[in-house]
């Protein structure tokens, strides 16, 4: 199955563009590939005019391009252009030459299946949840050619209980790509897979706990999942501040802590990157204190207009535990990620590994390893990248334009930014119910841990959202609130 690029861009009119109702699911929607080959033009047709006309495919829903939409179906490529021009002749569709195609608003939905279709979520418009990556872009056709080829490569006997540090195809395959992209310092003896960052931090937890480790220190702000995951481990978590250049080194050594979480390359949520004589400080600390860091390398591979930022573990492999996963380069529900930890922990590790879920599923780590190995993950990597910047470009624009004199940071890298409004928008209490009202739903750093917050400052995701989207969206929240006192600068002469 192709890659239906279903959200991105926005209809000629500018009409908010929808996610269509199944993205995945185009075959079932439009099933043309059963009819005998003399009708297959006809019945797309007639499936795709009674998908718009019951309301099953909503006006501003952008169709998938006639390649994508063909190799989803298993069509020729000229029935699927075919159809989309006969459906615009007759209003049913919009295209914009060399944009794309959507659903057009002309034709309201009518009889009985329109009166039974479920109600469309109401109210949320754009969410800038941060931390999701766009669903869409899951590379469906190389994903289903890596399962067929580790299916019909695969021996027997590799099905059995797997090994519960993982394949070792792939430790192999993710200790090449973790050197080569991260700098890290990737024995394959030491990688262990793990079903994402979470259970790399619980194993963490259980394995401190057990060696008596009294608490972890978390950053703050901070992910608020780090202090829940060790907790649910047993450990407590200690929030600790930071300061310009990463975790505050004397707060950290006054708490007491010998473990601490930290996100080097693209802090979360601040979106700094640690500064060289910060990361020196923290590896210093941890040699002093027999410690270790515990580097979620989340977002990682996503920069760019910097330049990249190496993992720590790279530095002292010895004192840093350094996880990462495909939830933010492939999909978090494929719940597959790494870890790799100090020899000194290795042990300790695998067999809470073992004891937790016997590892991970042998076909799933067959998959990712050879679609590591046939530059794959590298292409989905370079595909992600270019979308997201886009994105974040268009977000920043729009800040810019509807929020004068908002400062912007965290940019160069990531799924997501802050923004600091001007004093004139807040409160922020009264901005964030402001922009719900109006269909936004936005998050203040104070989310995050945040405290001492002066007027509004909010942690904006970009990545799951189609540009025309999140430009819309922060018109729609800059039209909410500006009766709040907030007027448009002048503009320049
Ligand atoms: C800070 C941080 N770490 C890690 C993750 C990913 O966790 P996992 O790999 O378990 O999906 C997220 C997801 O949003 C995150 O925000």
């Amino acid at each position: 199955m192709t890659s239906s690029g279903t959200n991105r861009g926005g209809p000629p009119n500018s009409l908010p563009t929808i996610q269509a109702p199944w993205p995945a699911a185009w075959e079932l929607l439009l099933p043309a590939a059963a009819a005998p080959a003399r009708a297959r033009g006809r019945t797309l047709q007639t499936a795709l005019r009674e998908a718009v006309r019951s309301g099953r495919l909503a006006p501003g829903t952008r169709l998938p391009s006639s390649r994508d939409l063909a190799g989803d179906l298993g069509v020729s490529r000229g029935l699927v252009t075919e159809a989309y021009e006969q459906l615009t002749a007759e209003g049913y569709l919009r295209s914009d030459r060399g944009a794309g195609t959507w659903v057009g608003e002309a034709v309201r939905a009518v009889g009985p299946r329109a009166r039974d279709r479920a109600p469309r979520r109401a109210g949320v418009l754009a969410d800038f949840v941060a931390g999701t990556p766009d669903l869409s872009l899951f590379p469906r056709s190389a994903w289903s050619a890596a399962h067929r080829g580790v299916l019909a490569e695969l021996p027997h006997q590799a099905l059995g209980y797997p090994d519960p540090r993982g394949l070792p195809r792939l430790r192999t395959a993710l200790a090449e790509l973790l050197v080569r992209r991260r700098g890290v310092v990737a024995d394959p003896e030491r990688v262990i897979v793990v079903s994402g960052v979470a259970q790399a931090m619980t194993l963490l937890g259980f394995v401190l706990h057990a060696r008596g480790t009294p608490g972890v220190g978390v950053e703050n702000p901070g992910s608020p999942e780090h202090g829940s995951l060790f907790a649910s481990a047993g450990i407590g978590a200690v929030a600790l501040p930071l300061d310009g250049e990463g975790l505050a080194m004397a707060e950290l050594r006054a708490s007491g802590v010998r473990a601490v979480v930290t996100t080097p390359a693209h802090q979360f949520p601040t979106g700094i990157a640690y500064s060289a004589r910060r990361r020196a400080e923290l590896l210093d600390w941890a040699r002093s204190v027999d410690g270790l860091l515990i580097e979620d390398d989340y977002d990682g591979e996503f920069r760019y207009d910097r330049a990249p930022v190496g993992a720590l573990q790279g530095l002292d492999p010895e004192h840093v535990a350094y996880t990462g996963s495909v939830s933010k380069s492939l999909a978090p529900g494929l719940r597959l990620g790494w870890l790799l930890v100090p020899a000194s922990h290795v042990e300790e590790v695998v067999e809470r590994k073992r004891t937790m879920d016997l590892g991970n599923p042998v076909l799933d780590q067959a998959l990712l390893a050879r679609f590591v190995e046939r530059g794959d993950y590298d292409r989905q990597l370079r595909r992600c990248r270019r979308a997201y910047r886009e994105r974040r470009d268009v977000l920043v624009a729009a800040l810019e334009e509807h929020f004068p004199g908002a400062r912007v940071s965290g940019i160069a890298a990531g799924l997501h930014v802050v923004a600091a409004l001007p004093g004139r928008y807040g409160p922020q209490d009264r901005f964030l119910a402001r922009a719900a009202a109006a269909g936004v739903t936005v998050r203040p750093t104070a989310h995050y841990g945040e405290t001492a917050v002066d007027g509004v400052r909010l942690v904006l995701g970009y990545a799951h959202l189609p540009p025309a989207r999140i430009r819309d969206g922060v018109r729609l929240m800059a039209d909410a609130v500006r009766d709040q006192g907030a007027r448009r600068e002048p503009s320049a002469p």
